[in-house]
């Protein structure tokens, strides 16, 4: 299966260990990955011109040419992001804005882009630092929803760890490894 893996932190930080080893265990059972990371991507913001508005494609040319094809050819999606202001960092959320030309093509011109010979499916995965109150997962889950929709992948889980600040604290968590086992099993069955 063709696996994207998304990293929307833009420091060595928690998203990336948790992300790294959901790789890893992808990795072991032959999968092709592409990994990429929001803050590496020169991707300027939607400005709402409507120009893909007839054609569902953006006029703006820069990194997005290249993360189409990717996010139209991926049999699972794999996101791995802090939570930053109750919601997503803006490196990744540039990437998603420019996803509106996709919101077109799905819903105006009627051209979802196509589910594989299987279902398409997606893992997030987010951390915060604040220990109490679930409205930063709430909401940075509801922008990936509605992203995932956007661009066809229209079932997903969302694991979450609270509480976790300094870079590399995930590693106290002692049951990551189990976790993304398991979710990484789930999101590669096809059902
Ligand atoms: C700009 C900024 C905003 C943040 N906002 C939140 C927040 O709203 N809720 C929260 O739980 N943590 C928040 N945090 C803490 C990060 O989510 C936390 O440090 C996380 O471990 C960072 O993940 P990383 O190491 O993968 O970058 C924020 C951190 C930064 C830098």
């Amino acid at each position: 299966m063709k696996i994207l893996a998304i990293l929307g932190s833009p420091r060595k930080g928690n998203s990336q260990i948790l992300l790294n080893k959901a790789v890893e265990i992808c990795k072991q059972q032959n999968h092709e990955i592409t990994l990429i990371k929001a803050c590496d991507l020169n991707v300027s913001g939607c400005t709402a011109c409507d120009g893909c508005k007839d054609t569902g494609e953006c006029i703006i040319h820069d990194d997005m040419d290249r993360i189409y094809p990717l996010l139209k050819q991926a049999h699972r999606i794999i996101i791995a992001s802090p939570i930053f202001f109750f919601g997503l960092p803006a490196q990744l959320k540039l990437l998603i804005d420019r996803c509106q030309c996709l919101w077109y093509e799905k819903y105006v011109l009627k051209r979802p882009i196509p589910e594989k010979e299987f279902k398409r499916k997606a893992l997030n995965i987010l951390v915060g630092g604040m220990k109490k109150g679930q409205i930063g997962v709430t909401c940075a889950e509801a922008t990936l929803k509605a992203f995932l929709r956007t661009i066809n992948v229209n079932e997903h889980r969302t694991i979450f760890y609270l509480g976790y600040n300094e870079p590399g604290s995930i590693l106290e968590n002692t049951t990551i490894d189990s976790d993304l086992k398991n979710a990484i099993e789930e999101l590669l069955k096809n059902d």
